[in-house]
């Protein structure tokens, strides 16, 4: 029987490509399913205007596509190829550097002692108060052109260390700029309450950001023209730090001016906020190392995303990792991030954090590729759009120079990114 087909127009073809991975799913991945992901052997993708238009076997894939006449093709037959990194949480805009706090921890202090003695976010907050608008900008430009060049195609990002109105302002301001000037979409988050700042009462102080800064965020959102609902607020619900009524006193102001949320949770303590945040309908509870049995039912239960941070438990030195496997068993979509951070985590490279995914939560390859990629999508509330290489899915890609996905965690330490795809364009090569 002969069949005739209108063949889809395509205006980038890589082929052949040598292994193909990439999850097929709309909603995130839970249980066996995590690393249930297709794998394909001489394989080819094609994209137009930015999307994917077909991905799988090469010869399917070739005879359903016709190429525009400028069409690029680029040769991957011994290279791997994979979604572009989403990494559901960063703290990559802030001044000065805690290398020395990194020391005193590799002589065995620990992080809560040098927070306790006056290090710790205050001291980024410090350095980021002296920082301008333009130089916190230039900073992040440098940092993301590195996430870049290592897979990282989509990033959220926290404010948290300005901890006053106009600095927290000046902090959510830069993201939205940065966002503008560099390839990887940025997803802003707003975290006035990421630490107490030095001179005021934790109670005072949420009160200021309940009254007055997440007001002031939405003005300026909208100066920005952006629209609430694509902002998240956070808050660190820890011991030291924040309580479970100071979190849910936050989220109700947040979702009372359309703003969606996150939360750091059972990071050092279990306090309650990850049930809090399933049930508010939080995109995704955060770190989770201490999470208990009922807070993982509660997540599975929910659309909320179980966020992992193994580069941060790995940077602590900590012995006891978060409980993934468990928490995988019991249902609860996990995804993982880098935490990069001038303090708990000064790691942004995604290719080592899949390394440590893989050592130190017990994750195979596939579902480590998910858990950054697909679920890490769903995280950032972007699923639909991004995360996976399925038909009518962004183009954003990493192209290795390795043959197979277990190459990943395997060179941990090493950038195996020989390219970088954002939306259909080359937007870092190596
Ligand atoms: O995610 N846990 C809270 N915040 C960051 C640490 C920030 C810092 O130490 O500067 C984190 O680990
Ligand atoms: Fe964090």
């Amino acid at each position: 029987m002969t069949e005739t087909k209108t063949r889809v127009k395509a205006d980038l073809i890589i082929s052949p490509i040598k292994e193909l991975v990439t999850a097929c799913s709309k909603a995130p991945l839970r249980k066996a399913d995590l690393g249930k992901i297709n794998r394909t052997q001489d394989a080819a993708l094609a994209v137009k205007d930015g999307k994917v238009v077909a991905a799988g076997p090469r010869e399917e894939v070739l005879a359903s596509v016709e190429k525009d006449r400028d069409c690029i093709s680029i040769d991957a037959s011994s290279k791997l190829v994979t979604p572009g990194f989403v990494d559901p949480h960063t703290h990559l805009v802030f001044g000065g550097n805690r290398a020395n706090e990194f020391m005193m921890r590799c002589q065995g202090k620990s992080y809560s002692e040098i927070a306790e003695a006056g290090g710790g976010i205050v001291a980024s907050m410090r350095g980021t108060r002296e920082a301008s608008k333009e130089e916190l900008v230039e900073l992040g430009l440098v940092r993301l052109e590195r996430m870049l060049a290592a897979g990282t195609t989509t990033c959220e990002v926290k404010t948290g260390y300005g901890l006053d109105q106009k600095s927290e302002i000046r902090m959510l301001e830069a993201i939205f700029e940065l966002d503008e000037r560099q390839p990887i979409d940025l997803v802003p988050t707003f975290l006035p309450a990421h630490a107490v700042p030095t001179g005021t009462t934790r109670e005072e102080y949420v009160n200021e950001v309940v009254e007055k800064i997440l007001p002031a965020a939405l003005t300026s959102i909208k100066n920005f023209d952006r629209s609430p609902d694509s902002v998240y607020v956070d808050v660190f619900c820890d011991k030291g730090y924040f309580t479970l009524e100071d979190t849910k006193r936050i989220f109700d102001k947040a979702l009372s001016l359309g703003l969606k949320l996150k939360v750091h949770s059972d990071e050092f303590k279990s306090l309650g906020a990850t049930a809090l945040a399933a049930e508010m309908g939080a995109a995704s509870a955060d770190h989770l190392l201490t999470i208990c049995d009922e807070d993982m039912d509660a997540l599975a239960k929910s659309n909320t995303i179980g966020v992992l941070l193994p580069g941060t438990s790995f940077f602590l030195n900590l012995s006891e990792h978060a409980p993934a496997r468990t928490m995988i068993d019991r249902g609860v979509a996990i995804a993982v991030g880098s935490d990069f951070n001038p303090g708990s985590c000064h790691i942004f490279s995604m290719p080592l954090i899949m390394g440590l995914t893989c050592l130190h939560l017990g994750l195979t390859a596939e579902e480590a590729l998910s858990a950054t990629t697909i679920n890490s999508a769903h995280a950032v509330g972007r699923g639909d759009t991004i995360g996976q290489l399925a038909h009518g899915y962004q183009a954003d890609i990493a192209i290795w120079d390795l043959a197979q996905l277990e190459e990943i965690p395997y060179n941990m330490g090493w950038n195996a990114v020989c390219a970088t795809i954002k939306n259909g364009v080359v937007a870092h090569q190596r």
